[in-house]
């Protein structure tokens, strides 16, 4: 007797394998994070984020060339402020490290790759929340729409393709809409961060910015609880409905369950963020001999392509895109 079903012949060469493949992997569908830091003369090593710094516009520039060089799709942009205050005003500030940056950028690289800005506070305030803190210590929803909105605006005169509401505020995708569309930002896109669940992956991004919550506090009662599947639609569909262009989930391996259902559920581009955390237990397992962490990365942003990313926002953005050109 033969076995009647033989997957293994599709499997006996490369060839082959790459003939059947189901999921494509290529350095177009990365978008670079990068920090750029104001009032520095050098970058400065992140340690939880090998290969990571917070730049300097000028070594930013270097950075995203070599990214162009290898055919990444894209940055987005994080500003590490030299001074914060209460609402975060370094995020809406027209002088502010991340527009100064993204209008350099934009200058020298034009249309040629997708400039996109992280729109958030958190970088820029002194108790390290993504919004406006009342007195009792909690977060004000429709106070802070307003600051989004400003810093939507702020991004996008600066040169931002995209901006990326990631503070999880009700509403935010439409405040940020209105906001762009008054100022005659018409084709500016949204990428919204529409399902971004409370991680403890967020640790390494958290040294890359400098960012402390105060008081030891959390960001649960705006980031969703990962005991949620269902609610990840609701949040989508809401951004889709206030103008979302397209939606992210945020972080990615533990969440494929999330990417699978959008991609399911809704027709606009989507995308996964494979975070700080993700990177580094990737890395230190590597630094270790513990894993091939070139393999293993592949293999995850594979498994987020797979389970119906169309891009991946990842540090592992270089690395990958020049091993894939070998
Ligand atoms: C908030 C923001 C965070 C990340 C991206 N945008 C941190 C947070 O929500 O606490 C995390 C990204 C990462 O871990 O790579 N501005």
């Amino acid at each position: 007797m033969f076995p009647a079903e033989r997957p293994r012949r599709l499997r006996r060469t490369s060839a082959l394998r790459r003939l059947v493949a189901e999921t494509s992997l290529s350095p177009v569908d990365f978008v670079a994070p990068l920090f750029v830091a104001e009032g520095r003369d050098a970058p400065v090593a992140i340690n939880s984020l090998p290969g990571h710094f917070q730049h300097t516009v000028s070594s930013l520039h270097e950075e995203v060339r070599r990214l162009h060089d290898v055919g990444v799709g894209g940055i987005i942009l994080f500003g590490v402020p030299s001074s914060k205050d209460e609402l975060g005003s370094g995020a809406w500030d027209p002088s502010g490290i991340a527009q100064v940056a993204l209008k350099s950028l934009r200058d020298e690289f034009g249309d040629d790759l997708v400039i996109m800005a992280d729109l958030c506070l958190d970088e820029y305030t002194i108790h390290g929340h993504c919004g406006v803190v009342r007195s009792d210590g909690t977060v004000d929803n429709d106070a802070t729409l307003e600051l989004y909105a400003r810093t939507a605006v702020a991004q996008a005169s600066a040169g931002a393709q995209v901006v990326a509401p990631s503070g999880m505020m009700d509403g935010q995708v439409g405040a940020v809409r209105s906001a762009l569309d008054d100022a005659g930002f018409q084709e500016t896109v949204i990428m919204a961060y529409a399902a971004k669940y409370a991680s403890g992956l967020y640790g390494p991004f958290r040294e890359a910015v400098g960012v402390e919550i105060a008081g030891g506090g959390d960001r649960r009662s705006y980031q969703q609880d990962s005991r949620n599947r269902r609610e990840a639609l609701r949040e989508a569909r809401a951004d889709v409905a206030e103008g979302a262009d397209i939606v992210m989930v945020k972080p990615a391996m533990t969440y494929l369950d999330i990417v699978s259902d959008l991609r399911r559920e809704l027709d606009v581009p989507l995308c996964a963020y494979h975070v700080s955390g993700e990177y580094a237990m990737i890395k230190a397992a590597a630094a270790n001999g513990w894993i091939d962490g070139t393999a293993v990365a592949i293999e995850q942003l594979t498994a987020v392509r797979r389970a119906g990313a169309d891009f991946v926002l990842t540090y592992f953005a270089r690395e990958i895109a020049e091993e894939l050109g070998r």
